[in-house]
C-alpha cells in the first residue's frame, strides 16, 4: 500500500515475520521500546543490524531530554541525512523517533515498525511526530512521514487485552467517521484483529492524510470523541485510560449529535451499537463528574486544539461527521454531566 503524503510517498508493508530486509549498503541506526526489545530479543535479532539506543517509553520520557539524548546517540553514531532511522515500538517510541529524524541534521531517513495495535493504525502512520512540554502532550512536533512503516501482526500476539482495546477504540472511532465495510467486519470479526482490519483501518485514515497532511480540514475529523476525551483524561488525572474516554466521547459526540438534530434515531442507534456490542464504557462515576463541574472549562481552554474557538466532530450520519465551531464551551461540559 502506498499513499503520497504532501508529495512524499509512504509504503506500509504487512510482513508475517521479523525478517525484514533493509538496504544493506546504508547506515542504520535503531531505536526501540526497552519493553519491545525485551519481550522480542531472539525475532528482533533478525531485524537489528546497527547501533541501538533504548528508550524507556513512557509520557515523561517522551520529552525533549530524551531527544537529547537521542541527539548524542545519532551524532556519536556519524549519522547523517542519508542515513535510516528506524523505531521499534508503541505510539510513544514512534512519535520520538519521528521527531527526532524529522529534526536531526534538518531530516534524516525514518522507517517505523510499529508493534501495537493503536500504533498500526493510528500513531506511526499519517506523519505527526511529537514529544510533549511543560505537561502538555503532544505540544511539540513536526508533519514527517515514514518512508516506509512496516507491519507485523505477530506483535499483537503478547499485547495485553487493555492495548487492544485502546486500538479497537480507535478503529471503531475510524470506522464511524467515513463510509466503509470495516463497521461490519469489526462486528462479525467478534473483536479479532485480522490483516483485513488492519488494512481497512490504515487505508480509511491514510485516504485523509493525503487530502489533509497537516491537519487543517478533513483531518480534523480524526479528532472525533477527543475533545470529551481530554477532557475525561485529564479530570481523572489519567486514570481513565485514552482508549476508555474516546468511547465515553463517542458516546457523548452520539448523543450531542441526536438531540441537536443532526441525526436520527436510527443512525444513533447504529453508532451506538457498536460501542455497546464490544462492551465499551458508558459511564463515569460521581466523582469525576463533580471535577468535571469544577474544572472541567479550565482543562477545555488549556486544549492545545482550542485556539480561541473550539472545534467538535459531531454525527451527521452514520459513517458521517462534520465539525462545528461551539461558541459556549459549557455544552460540552453539560454533555459531559449528562449524557455518561
Ligand atoms: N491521531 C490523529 C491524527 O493522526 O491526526
Amino acid at each position: 500500500m502506498e499513499y503520497l503524503l504532501n508529495e512524499k510517498k509512504t509504503e506500509i508493508v504487512f510482513q508475517n515475520d521479523f525478517r525484514i530486509a533493509f538496504q544493506k549498503e546504508t547506515k542504520k541506526v535503531f531505536l526501540i521500546d526497552k519493553k519491545v526489545y525485551q519481550l522480542f530479543e531472539n525475532e528482533l535479532g533478525k531485524i537489528i543490524d546497527g547501533a541501538s539506543f533504548l528508550i524507556y517509553a513512557s509520557e515523561e520520557k517522551k520529552s525533549l531530554k530524551t531527544i537529547e539524548q537521542i541527539y548524542r546517540f545519532l551524532g556519536e553514531n556519524n549519522v547523517n541525512r542519508s542515513s535510516i532511522i528506524i523505531g521499534i515500538g508503541g505510539g510513544i517510541t514512534t512519535d520520538i523517533t519521528a521527531f527526532a529524524a524529522s529534526t536531526y541534521k534538518r531530516g534524516c531517513r525514518l522507517i517505523l515498525i510499529p508493534t501495537t495495535f493503536l500504533g498500526m493504525i493510528d500513531a506511526a502512520i499519517g506523519g505527526k511526530t511529537a514529544v510533549n512540554f511543560e505537561g502538555i502532550k503532544n505540544s511539540i512536533g513536526t508533519f514527517y512521514p515514514a518512508e516506509k512503516v512496516f507491519i507485523i501482526p505477530k506483535y499483537l500476539t503478547k499485547l495485553p487485552e487493555k492495548e487492544i482495546k485502546n486500538g479497537l477504540i480507535e478503529c471503531i472511532k475510524i470506522a464511524l467517521i467515513k463510509p466503509s465495510k470495516l463497521y461490519d467486519i469489526l462486528i462479525s470479526n467478534k473483536g479479532k484483529i485480522t490483516s483485513e482490519i488492519l488494512k481497512l483501518a490504515i487505508d480509511l485514515k491514510l485516504d485523509i492524510c493525503e487530502k489533509d497532511l497537516e491537519d487543517k480540514n478533513e483531518r480534523k475529523h480524526l479528532n472525533l470523541g477527543h475533545t470529551f476525551a481530554h477532557i475525561l483524561e485529564s479530570i481523572s488525572n489519567y486514570k481513565i485510560s485514552h482508549g476508555t474516554a474516546v468511547s465515553l466521547g463517542l458516546r457523548a459526540a452520539a448523543k450531542m449529535s441526536l438531540q441537536s438534530g443532526y441525526i436520527d434515531d436510527a443512525n444513533y442507534k447504529k453508532i451506538i451499537y457498536v460501542l455497546d456490542y464490544f462492551k465499551l464504557p458508558d459511564k463515569i462515576p460521581e466523582k469525576y463528574k463533580k471535577r468535571i463541574r469544577e474544572n472541567g472549562l479550565e482543562i477545555l481552554l488549556q486544549d492545545k486544539k482550542a485556539t480561541s474557538r473550539i472545534n467538535v466532530v459531531f454525527f451527521n450520519g452514520f459513517q458521517s461527521v462534520f465539525i462545528k465551531e461551539i461558541i459556549e464551551p459549557n455544552i460540552i461540559l453539560e454533555a459531559l454531566d449528562n449524557f455518561i
